[in-house]
């Protein structure tokens, strides 16, 4: 098993960083006559929304059957949203309430984001929604107002050492503090992205862990790379030799790595359309164009004006 599944939280406590968004909901949630019936959380990716939700789910007091977790890969339009109403009128079998939690959201069709408000504005009282999206600009407005929203935080540095030095020690393992500090770099934040890195790292000899936490930072290093070329237009050829040497990487990765980047250039500067007009060409996800449609978009940033 993974170690990022392994070592998956299962209690509020569990969960490192986002004190504020776990101390607030944790207060809604107990108060049991009057908490809110829809809570929408949003955040970069791998940052533990499923996580949260599966606990919120609990500290509610669903059980059993009566908790559903469906993904996009789950989704058939109005359909799925029909079938979520149909269900939601009968009463839960196990535990004090039912519970939905939707993942990745925001790849609803309009029409099933329309009957899901219809849902969300008159919820039956032993119901509640959890709805989870990396992308909530592209939700109805109306459905986000319709829910308590909470935003999950990437953990900062110290926040992600302390989560890799819980998942080493619990499988009896060392690391060197060298090849720790390489791997909570290489995170850029991201705790999944951490424990997927740290596996690698500690299936292999310990004298080969650094190299094989720098190799992740490389690759790393690249998209940082491409992210630079984009943004200070140094030409199309510079730009193809970098998207060349990605291609074994998941494009969808490569597109959420440049908007993290994007936005941490935005906020430090006074004024940048290049690089918001990067962020526009980078908005919507790769899932159907994959790595052609990333390099088309990279080549619509450097020619298009
Ligand atoms: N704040 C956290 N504290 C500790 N571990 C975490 C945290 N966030 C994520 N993780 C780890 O990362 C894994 C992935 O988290 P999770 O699936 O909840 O992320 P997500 O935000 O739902 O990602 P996605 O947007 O890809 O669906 C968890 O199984 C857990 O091991
Ligand atoms: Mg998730």
């Amino acid at each position: 098993m993974s170690l990022y599944l392994k070592y998956r939280p299962s209690t509020f406590e569990e969960i490192i960083g986002n004190e504020n968004v776990i101390e607030a909901i944790k207060n809604l949630i107990a108060d049991k006559n009057n908490r809110p019936h829809s809570y929408l959380l949003h955040g970069p990716t791998g940052c533990g929304k499923t996580t949260l939700a599966r606990i919120m789910s609990k500290e509610l007091g669903c059980k059993g059957s009566d908790y559903r977790e469906i993904d996009s890969a789950d989704f058939r339009g109005i359909d799925t949203v029909r079938e979520i109403r149909r269900q939601s009128q009968f009463k839960p079998l196990e535990g004090d309430c039912k519970v939905w939690v939707i993942d990745e959201v925001h790849k609803m069709t309009g029409d099933a984001q329309n009957a899901m408000l219809k849902i969300l504005e008159d919820t039956p009282p032993h119901v509640y929604f959890i709805l989870c999206t990396t992308e909530p600009q592209k939700l109805l407005p109306t459905i986000r107002g319709r829910c308590s929203q909470f935003q999950v935080q990437l953990l900062n540095e110290t926040q992600m050492t302390k989560l890799l030095h819980r998942v080493y020690r619990k499988e009896n393992q060392k690391l060197e503090k060298e090849v720790l500090e390489q791997i909570v770099q290489d995170s850029l934040g991201h705790p999944r992205n951490a424990l997927q890195i740290l596996e690698q790292v500690l299936v292999v000899e310990p004298e080969q862990r650094l190299a094989v936490a720098k190799q992740t930072a490389e690759k790393q290093s690249q998209v940082i790379e491409l992210c630079r070329a984009l943004l200070n237009n140094t030409g199309w050829k510079k730009v193809a030799n970098i998207l060349s040497g990605l291609m074994d990487e998941e494009p969808e990765n490569i597109r959420r790595a440049i908007l993290g980047y994007c936005q941490t250039t935005l906020l430090k500067s006074s004024q940048n359309h290049t690089v918001a007009r990067i962020m526009e060409e980078m908005e919507n996800d790769l899932y159907a164009s994959g790595f052609p449609g990333l390099v088309l978009r990279c080549y619509r940033i450097v020619f298009v004006e």
